[in-house]
């Protein structure tokens, strides 16, 4: 099977009440780790690259590396750029041989979000890909640009019929109190539902994104502190909001911060307790290890997506 878009995904997750993980690559030992976990369980699966993940392992290796997947695994597995900034990013992705892109013109106004998303939808869909939009701002670090709280803002569901009708966009990322990174939620956690309950009723049928959607494992953030790291406390998203979110219109779910903290925690502690190791496979190794069991649980326990593919 070729790489697939996420159209044939996208309504069977929204018609099953579950959602697809999203889940960030940027090595080999990542692809592998999440490849392993969806064949364990048989499950659909996004495969999304950044530009900062372009940058840093060139998109010729990272798309080789996930139609290695698509090969070993015979998973229906897209290829996603995740949070394409412009245009000509979108459409190099296109002309590379991506299966879906993002444009994020979030930060825009809405007429512009509009014309920049509309003019991508328009290439994209002459080329067989689809498209995922933003509307409203998340909080949170992406490639190295701090969006602060106070200028992050919901959604209007006011404006989500306009905003896909105008552009033909195939989903919507939308901002509901999730953020990127591994510090989302200072005192108690608290998502929108009443948003996204809306923004469901405005887009009958409509698959929705939920971005920033890492629930911060404490056992792995503990292990980096344990073993020289030093980060705050930090609470992401509940793995119960999330498994709400994904009975209702959210149809995917972006994860990477938890697969950081998983390989990071793993890598501390591994050279904590064998000091003497200096062959990566010894500790990129269980690194893969870690990141196959993050997804696993992802996707059995908090995406539903078990058993799909
Ligand atoms: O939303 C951002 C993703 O976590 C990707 O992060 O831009 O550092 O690769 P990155
Ligand atoms: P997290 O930082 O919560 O993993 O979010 C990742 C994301 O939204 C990628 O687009
Ligand atoms: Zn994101």
């Amino acid at each position: 099977m070729p790489l697939v878009t996420t159209t044939e995904m996208f309504k069977k997750a929204y018609d099953g009440g579950y959602a697809i993980g999203a889940f960030n690559v940027n090595n080999m030992e990542i692809i592998q780790g999440i490849v392993e976990a969806a064949t364990e369980e048989n499950a659909p699966l996004i495969l999304q690259v950044s530009a900062g993940a372009r940058k840093y392992a060139n998109t010729v290796y990272l798309k080789k590396m996930v139609e290695a997947a698509v090969e070993t695994s015979g998973l229906p597995i897209a290829l996603h750029l995740d949070h394409g900034d412009s245009f000509a990013l979108c459409k190099d992705c296109v002309d590379s041989g991506f299966t879906s892109v993002m444009i994020d013109a979030s930060a825009h106004p809405f007429a512009e979000n509009i014309s920049i998303t509309k003019q991508v939808v328009e290439y994209a869909h002459d080329h067989g890909v689809v498209v995922e939009a933003e509307l409203g701002k998340l909080a949170g670090v992406e490639d190295d640009v701090k969006v602060d709280a106070k200028d992050a803002s919901y959604t209007d569901p006011d404006q989500v019929q306009e905003f896909v009708e105008k552009t033909g966009v195939d989903s919507l990322a939308i901002a509901i109190g999730t953020s990127h990174g591994a510090f989302k939620f200072k005192g108690q956690p608290k998502l929108r539902f009443d948003i996204l309950e809306e923004v469901g009723k405005r887009l009958p049928g409509f698959p929705i994104v939920l971005h920033g959607a890492s629930s911060v494992p404490q056992e792995y953030v503990k292990l980096i502190n344990q073993y020289g790291g030093n980060m705050p406390g930090a609470q992401g998203v509940p793995e119960e909001m999330l498994r709400k979110a994904a009975t209702m219109a959210v149809c995917k779910i972006n994860i990477d911060s938890d697969l950081r903290l998983a390989v990071t925690a793993t890598i501390r502690e591994h050279f904590a307790l064998n000091p003497s190791h200096f062959d990566p496979r010894q500790y990129l190794g269980p690194a893969r290890d870690a990141v196959r069991k993050v997804v696993r649980h992802k996707i059995v326990d908090v995406l539903g997506c078990n058993g799909k593919a």
